[in-house]
């Protein structure tokens, strides 16, 4: 099956890189690569002056399936939104890591996707590519997801770790930054947007429930001091960022707060770059799922296993 890239970044090339690795397996081919400054390249060829817009670009990298891996906007999601948006009007199937127009329009996209006969996945927008939804979507049959809790954010893990060691939440910030997961904007992981954007993409997937980022009931770390961390500490708690959505009478409720948990608790286990999600649900109970130090080539592996679920899907891929 032939690819078109829309960014090519860290996860872009990543994801090439991979593809290649692949190929012999898997036969997908890259037919055009577009990206915001670095020009636009097509079948082949290195790349040249970047394409007029997404559409020209599309209408001349002729591919069954365009993955969408440009820059998060978490405020509103574009234009990675008309990007998908212009890839399923010319009949693309869509893969994105990108999370903000899964956290701000899911339910419409799924519905363009259908509507237009396309496969839509995003299997790395949380947790790098560990297996979320593609699990649900093929090995929980049946199941009603009826909530979720996880500890989705790393660099707030790995603030308030510094933090236990006595040190100001600034060298905590410095030192997820040196790991290269902090956000341009390191108030948006601390604030707790990074979660609540996790949360709301994972309830609208797996609940239906139709919320964006800002309707998230948000709490971040902003006020944690170290002092209170060291307390905790000595009584073996600490303190952790959590997402959790459930099914209530009054509809579902998503949240996001730091929460005081015993350091034996599983979600207070999970460090630095490590996640986890818990499932909680009507016939299997509470399931979970981690990722243990992923990094972009997971969030890489999540984009090329939403391939081969669409080509399997085609018919293109047997196994
Ligand atoms: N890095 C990770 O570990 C990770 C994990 C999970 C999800 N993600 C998500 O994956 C996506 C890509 O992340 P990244 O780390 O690869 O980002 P990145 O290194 O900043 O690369 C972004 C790419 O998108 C291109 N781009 C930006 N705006 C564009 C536009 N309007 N039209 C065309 N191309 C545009 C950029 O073009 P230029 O090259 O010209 O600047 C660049 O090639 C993001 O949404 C991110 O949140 C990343």
């Amino acid at each position: 099956m032939r690819i078109a890239l829309i960014g090519y970044g860290n996860v872009g090339r990543a994801f090439a890189a991979l593809l290649k690795r692949q190929r012999r397996a898997y036969p997908f081919r890259i037919v055009g690569i577009h990206t915001a400054r670095h020009g636009t390249a097509y079948g082949d060829g290195g790349f040249g002056p970047p394409a007029s817009s997404v559409e020209e670009f599309l209408d001349r990298a002729k591919s069954d399936i365009v993955a969408e891996i440009t820059t998060l906007n978490p405020a509103t999601g574009e234009p990675a939104l008309s990007h998908i948006r212009a890839a399923f009007a010319r009949g693309r199937h869509v893969i994105t890591a990108n999370k903000g127009p899964i956290a701000h329009a899911y339910a419409s996209l799924r519905d363009e996707a259908s509507a237009a006969g396309v496969q839509f996945r995003f299997e790395s927008t949380v947790m790098d590519g560990v297996p979320v939804f593609n699990m649900v979507r093929n090995n929980l049959p049946g199941v009603k997801i009826l909530g979720f809790t996880g500890a989705l954010n790393s660099t707030s893990k790995v603030v308030i770790e510094v933090m236990r060691q006595g040190k100001s939440m600034q060298d905590g910030i410095e030192a997820a930054r040196r790991l290269g997961i902090t956000e341009a904007d390191a108030s948006y992981d601390i604030e707790g947007w990074d979660s609540a954007a996790k949360a709301a993409l994972l309830a609208n997937v797996l609940m239906d429930a139709r919320v964006t980022p800002q309707d998230v009931d948000r709490r971040g770390i902003g006020r944690l001091t170290p002092e209170r961390v060291r307390e905790l500490a000595g009584a073996r708690k600490t303190v952790c960022l959590v997402s959790r959505a459930r099914l209530s009478p009054a509809g579902i409720r998503v949240r996001v707060r730091a929460e005081v948990l015993d350091d034996t608790d599983p979600l207070a286990a999970v460090s630095g770059t490590s996640n986890l999600l818990l499932l909680h649900t009507d016939l299997m109970g509470t399931i979970g799922t981690a990722g243990i130090n992923c990094g972009v080539d997971q969030t890489a592996y999540g984009l090329f296993s939403d391939a081969v679920d669409i080509a399997r899907h085609a018919g293109t891929v047997q196994f």
